[in-house]
């Protein structure tokens, strides 16, 4: 049985490797579902590792499979996000985006050059481990309905049966060296919130000649906090936020209506589908109250993600076999989203986190931020790591 240290030292001798190709990728970002350059070099690199079976999925998704002995035997999957975001770069760093207003400001660079690290390994090293690995590389983690929804439609579970998934992503707040897993209830569902009250504007010295939707839409505000503090049971995590409210009108014009956009999350699907009734009521009596009309419309995001506990274990003590107990972190639940839920609906799945923080060089900052980057000695660490926990649950 190959050793972690074997595993270690491969991930070592391609550090460099990996590094080039993160960095190819960090220069050339492409937005949500439109990686058709990232997906071709992804591909290019996969077959020029020797890699025979690599196909393309959801036009701009990449899925490989590496067999060792006994290849039937059981299949596990790891998972890689392709997109970049509408971020104009800041870092000024040598090799930063060479296009306009997109950035990987979420890491997708690093996890997609992990993976392909560990596909080398994975592929160099497949007549020393049972089973098959299935590689995905997936689009449009950032955006709805996400890459992972489409890929499951197109049966990417399957073909071989998919037993077990494992992602990996950057955490800019743990010192690279380190990473992190958590076992069960780890990052929350996601809906999208749009309201319109819709009044009757004039002239703001008139208010008794309106319906004035901006004193309606300020108790609206103040209302829905109550769906999550009263509504709810307060051991279920919930969070909803009104992050936009226009009302555009002057200081002397009443408006004819104001928008409010906002967020909901959560960790119970029976909870998340009352909770949209709640919200609805909530919205619609206020307005009805004051002879205005409330139209809400809730766009469902992703579902909860939920790090299975004993897979998450395994995976937490495989990690410590190959960093050591100091490195390897329990994590907090987070309210966050991610896409790859979907696939923790339907079969075990671990998400968990590589640190790439390093106070000293300045690389504090956070993901989804002009100046994000990352220290690039986690590379060998993510790429080694995904080989090494494939490999330990295909013979768990
Ligand atoms: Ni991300």
């Amino acid at each position: 049985m190959i050793r972690a240290e074997q595993i270690s030292a491969i991930a070592q001798s391609l550090e460099a490797e990996v590094i080039a190709i993160r960095r190819h990728i960090h220069q050339n970002p492409e937005l949500s579902f439109q990686e058709y350059q990232t997906a071709a070099y992804v591909a290019e690199q996969l077959q020029s590792f020797g890699i025979k079976t690599v196909q393309t999925i959801a036009e701009t998704g990449i899925v490989a499979i590496i067999e060792g002995k006994n290849p039937n035997s059981k299949t596990i999957a790891l998972r890689a996000d392709l997109d970049a975001l509408p971020i104009q770069e800041l870092t000024g760093v040598a090799y930063q985006s060479q296009h306009a207003g997109k950035m990987h400001a979420c890491g997708h660079d690093v996890h997609t050059a992990c993976l392909l690290g560990a596909a080398k390994i994975l592929n160099e090293t497949r007549l020393e481990w049972e089973g098959t690995v299935k590689l995905i590389f997936q689009p449009g983690e950032e955006k709805l309905p996400g890459g992972a929804s489409i890929l499951i439609q197109e049966k990417v579970l399957e073909l071989p049966q998919v037993d077990a998934i494992i992602g990996q992503h950057v955490m800019p707040f743990l010192p690279v060296g380190t990473v992190g897993f958590r076992s069960g209830l780890y990052m929350a569902s996601s809906d999208e919130l749009y309201i319109e009250i819709i009044g009757k504007g004039g002239h703001g010295a008139m208010p008794h000649l309106c319906l004035d939707p901006v004193p309606v839409a300020a108790q609206i505000i103040t209302a829905l906090q109550q769906v999550v503090s009263r509504k709810n049971n307060p051991l279920v995590p919930s969070v909803l936020t009104i992050g936009k409210v226009i009302a555009n009108g002057a200081t002397n014009v009443i408006p004819d209506s104001v928008k409010l956009e906002g967020t909901f999350r959560t960790f119970d699907e029976t909870w998340r589908a009352k909770a949209h009734q709640e919200i609805e009521q909530t919205c619609q009596q206020i307005a009805n109250a004051f002879g205005q009309e409330a139209i809400v419309n809730i766009v469902k995001g992703y579902p909860f993600l939920n790090n299975n506990p004993e897979l998450t274990q395994r995976a937490k003590n495989a990690a410590i076999a190959y960093l050591g107990a100091e490195h390897v972190v329990d994590l907090d639940a987070w309210m966050a989203s991610e896409d790859f839920a979907y696939y923790s609906q339907l079969i075990p799945a671990t998400f968990y986190r590589l640190g790439t923080a390093n106070q000293e060089k300045g690389i504090v900052h956070g993901v989804h931020n002009p100046q994000f980057n990352v220290d690039e000695a986690a590379l060998k660490i993510g790429s080694g790591l995904m080989a090494w926990l494939a490999i330990q649950e295909l013979e768990a």
